[in-house]
């Protein structure tokens, strides 16, 4: 099997070009980075701008299955998410019809809802509600992983991470994804015989999990971690509640209060603990 990794440099993709590198007989990597340094036994490493379309029908052809992981992963100005985030998945899906790809395995986000409040504990099937043109591009990449499915039955598994970092926040307890869970959900993606267009949530075990992740059952995805470990200490050391304030009660935590174009990340104390 040969599998393409777009954002290989990121965090996340930092995780999943070992076990991608063994699951696959060919891993070609891929993002806009000069070099992602050694590479694993079986990895070849492709630089492409997602947004040129001609380097993404090249990068793509002959494979078997996608792991769409290249993005802007934060707000900016919709100019910015513009080519990254939207044109881009449409150069991946478009690459991925034209050459046959079976799956496209692809890193959405719970922005693509993260207006609601946590307390409505939402599933897959309610209607987008973003909280940013970040998280408009994720709804964008969603109808088109559809669109493509059902009028070009390219398969699509768009896993709605919550947040996969280090819990350093309250908001954590609830979101987590593990590194361990994302290699397990995105292995069970691409292993799973049939999965036509799906929507499931990436997060781990959590007690404090504000979303129904039942839809994960027919991946085999049994999340093994939960952040509950962490509560005693991050609740201890929380700022006082603001029940007004809409990144404390919205899926989307400070995207859900942060005006349109500026960056959600910038107060979440995110660890950059890529592995290296
Ligand atoms: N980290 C999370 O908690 C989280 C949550 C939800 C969704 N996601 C999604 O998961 C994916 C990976 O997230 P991450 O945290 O590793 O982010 P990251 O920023 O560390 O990685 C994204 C990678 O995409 C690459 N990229 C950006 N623009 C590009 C372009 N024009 N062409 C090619 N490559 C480009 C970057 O160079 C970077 O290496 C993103 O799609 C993000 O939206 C992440």
């Amino acid at each position: 099997m040969k599998l393409v990794l777009t954002g290989a440099a990121g965090r996340l993709g930092s995780y999943l070009r070992e076990p991608l590198a063994k699951l696959a007989d060919t891993l070609v990597s891929s993002d806009i980075v000069e070099d992602i340094g050694t590479l694993y036994p079986g990895e070849t490493y492709v630089r492409a701008d997602l947004a040129d379309a001609d380097a993404i029908h090249a990068l793509v052809e002959g494979a078997d299955m996608v792991v769409h992981f290249g993005a802007i992963g934060d707000e900016r100005p919709f100019e910015t998410i513009l080519g990254p985030n939207i044109i881009g998945c449409y150069n991946i899906w478009e690459a991925a019809y034209r050459h046959g790809v079976r799956r496209v395995v692809y890193a959405s986000s719970i922005h693509a809802v993260g207006m609601y409040p946590k307390n409505e504990r939402i599933g897959i099937d309610v209607p987008h509600r973003p909280d940013t043109f970040y998280g408009l591009a994720k709804c964008f990449a969603e109808d088109l992983a559809r669109l493509y499915w059902e009028k070009r039955q390219v398969e699509a598994v768009c896993m709605r991470i919550l947040s996969c970092a280090k819990v350093t926040n309250a908001r954590a307890l609830g979101s987590w994804l593990s590194y361990d869970d994302l290699v397990l959900l995105v292995t069970r993606a691409i292993d799973t015989p049939v999965t036509g267009f799906s929507i499931v949530y990436g997060v781990s075990n959590n007690d404090r999990a504000p979303v129904d992740n039942t839809a994960a059952h027919f991946l085999g995805f049994q999340p093994k971690d939960n952040a509950e470990v962490f509560a005693a200490e991050i609740l201890a050391a929380a700022p006082p509640a603001d029940p007004t304030d809409a990144g404390q009660f919205c899926q989307g935590g400070p995207f859900a209060s942060v005006p349109l174009g500026e960056s959600g990340t910038a107060t979440m104390g995110i660890v950059d603990d890529r592995k290296r």
